[in-house]
């Protein structure tokens, strides 16, 4: 009886732990789920390929963003990490939006809890807050305009250039758009987990053994691994920068994921990931992201949990700024 209701409690938090027999064909089930609920699957460029390959809408934050924003499926179904999940609920709140696993948070997010990010903010009250995506929705709240990786600068240029701004909660990110921008923003010191772990002197030496080799780079990685890189963008960037180069191989310095869709777009090229600090550790993956599985969104089709809830007031505040930065990329 008790073990009954703990499953009960956990379930309605979205925690299942369910078995799913051997026998069940997990792409054509959820392929048939999908069609029955009318859902829509978005999948971050990060999570495992098989992930990428059943999903609808495949992208990086900023096109996953716009995708959420004009669906008509009645179920939002996010292959990502939670803060992209909250995204999508912000701008479709009377949508279900659910996720294979609640745990897949983001070290960017976590690194920003809002009292103190509050309290930080008091120190500056002439400023206006840009703040990436990869946050949570309160955070948003506070937020004047959100940008992802690919709109960061145009977002940024959309300030006159004397307002003074704060930039949360990437450092790297904030410093990079610094950098090519002219600005001065105060930065929140927040970092990816996956991004400041690529070593320089390793990438300097594959540089080496791969003279024929350009070597590119995601703007959460830090500066001197940005000072290297050939190519800085977003990871549509990289993605179409790949397919657009006269290179035929690269050193890539994001989440291993992509991978998956450069193979794709090109297979007669050679994709080499940036090496990191730690050579024992699979740290170009984001531990995150690669919560998600394909027996997980199976289980979260089927029982339409766990679902991303968010108050109304979070979601009032936090949409302000989401809409104005879709409306700024447009
Ligand atoms: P983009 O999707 O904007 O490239 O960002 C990568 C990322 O770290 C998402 O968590
Ligand atoms: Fe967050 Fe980094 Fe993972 Fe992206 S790769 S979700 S920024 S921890």
């Amino acid at each position: 009886m008790e073990e009954l209701s703990i499953r009960q409690m956990l379930e309605e938090k979205g925690f299942i732990d369910e078995k799913v027999s051997p026998d069940i064909k997990l792409v054509e089930e959820i392929k048939r789920l999908k069609k029955e609920k009318n859902a829509v699957i978005l999948s971050h460029y990060y999570v495992d390929s098989e992930l990428q390959d059943i999903a609808d809408y495949v992208g990086d934050s900023l096109g996953l963003a716009q995708e959420a924003a004009k669906t008509t499926a009645d179920l939002i179904v996010f292959v990502g990490v939670h803060f992209m999940a909250e995204t999508a609920k912000i701008i479709n709140p009377t949508k279900k939006v659910i996720l294979p696993d609640l745990k897949a948070g983001c070290s960017l997010a976590e690194s920003a809890p809002i009292e103190k990010f509050a309290a930080f903010k008091a120190q500056y009250p002439d400023h206006k807050v840009i703040s990436y995506v990869n946050c949570t929705a309160d955070l948003k709240t506070m937020t004047d305009v959100v940008c992802t990786s690919a709109n960061a600068e145009k977002i940024v240029n959309s300030f006159p250039k004397d307002e003074k701004l704060i930039f949360a909660p990437d450092k790297n990110l904030g410093n990079y758009i610094n950098s090519i921008t002219g600005r001065n923003m105060v930065l929140w010191d927040g970092a990816c987990m996956v991004h400041e772990k690529y070593s320089v002197e390793k990438i300097i030496d594959l540089m080496d053994a791969h003279p024929d080799a350009e070597f590119i780079a995601h703007p959460e990685c830090e500066k001197p691994v940005l000072l290297l890189a050939k190519h800085i963008g977003s990871t549509t960037s990289l993605l179409n920068h790949v397919k657009q180069s006269s290179y035929k191989k690269f050193i890539v310095a994001t989440e291993s994921g992509i991978l998956h869709q450069m193979k794709k777009a090109c297979p007669e090229k050679i994709f080499i990931p940036a090496p990191a600090n730690d050579s024992t550790c699979a740290c170009n993956d984001c531990s995150y992201m690669k919560l998600n599985s394909l027996q997980k969104l199976y289980i979260c089709m089927k029982h339409e949990l766990p679902e991303v809830t968010l108050s109304e007031e979070v979601i009032e505040k936090a949409k302000i700024p989401i809409l104005r930065m879709l409306e700024i990329s447009k």
